[in-house]
């Protein structure tokens, strides 16, 4: 299994250094949105992590179990209440295989591009489709590549700068790898993570989602269901099996 970036430091204080990802308005939609896919079916999450998004959903009554790479953010998960109702299996989403199936199989936040090369992101949708139910859908919540922000020559540019907080995506454009640098203040103390991600557009993950059996049902904005257009920074995509 491929090196985890996510080890117990990141994942103790995970929600300190994406405290954005748990705004009640952005859980709540992203929630409301994946529970109506899932109606009275179960779900799967694929890099489920400290379980930001399983565990409401799971409160609002949809059984979900999770594949996720590193021991520590599953401990994380576990260690909250109602952590117990979310099975997680240690293992890469890429080939993992828990042994049931599922009305929605979902990936959320950019994680599809922790999958660094196209290989491993074509085998993460097949073993999505293979984890599928004839009437369920794959999700994935991904950022749109900002190249259209980068002069000719230059490779950098600053995606966040709070007082506490910047994020900077340097682009090999030769080898499809963005690489996220963030520098954070917490405790006074100045802390780095550096993670290469194989960052891909919505046109190539529907390509990937065709070679498993699966084709575009819905694509919005953001989980509120706002168009996707040329000014999109993310996407919410699904697909379904391709008979369906
Ligand atoms: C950005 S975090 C997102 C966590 C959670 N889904 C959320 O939305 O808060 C990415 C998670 O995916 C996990 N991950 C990355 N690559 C993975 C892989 N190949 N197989 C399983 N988990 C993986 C990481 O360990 C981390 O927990």
């Amino acid at each position: 299994m491929a090196e985890t970036f996510f080890d117990d430091w990141i994942a103790r204080h995970y929600a300190v250094l994406w405290p954005e990802l748990f705004e009640p308005a952005v859980v709540g939609a992203a929630v409301d949105f994946l529970a109506n896919l899932a109606g009275d079916g179960a779900a799967l999450e694929f890099g489920v992590g400290t379980g930001r998004i399983a565990l409401p959903l799971s409160r609002r009554g949809v059984r979900v179990r999770g594949i996720e790479q590193s021991p520590a953010m599953a401990a994380q998960l576990r260690a909250q209440p109602g952590g117990g109702q979310v099975e997680v299996t240690i293992g890469d989403f890429a080939d993992t295989a828990v042994g049931e199936s599922f009305r929605l199989v979902y990936l959320l936040r950019n994680t599809i591009t922790n999958l660094t090369s196209q290989d491993e992101q074509v085998r993460a949708f097949r073993n999505a489709a293979r984890h599928l139910t004839p009437d369920g859908c794959f999700v994935i919540e991904n950022y749109v590549p900002q190249l259209r922000r980068l002069p000719p020559g230059q490779t950098t540019h600053v995606f966040t700068r709070t007082p506490v907080h910047v994020g900077v995506e340097e682009y090999d454009v030769a080898a499809q790898i963005a690489y996220s640098h963030h520098y954070w203040v917490v405790d006074g103390e100045l802390r780095t993570f550096s993670t290469p991600h194989r960052y891909v557009w919505p046109a190539e993950l529907d390509l990937m989602a065709r070679l498993a059996g699966l084709c575009l049902w819905q694509r919005w904005g953001d989980w509120n269901r706002t168009a996707f257009t040329g000014d999109s920074q993310s996407h919410i995509s699904v697909w379904r099996m391709a008979a369906s």
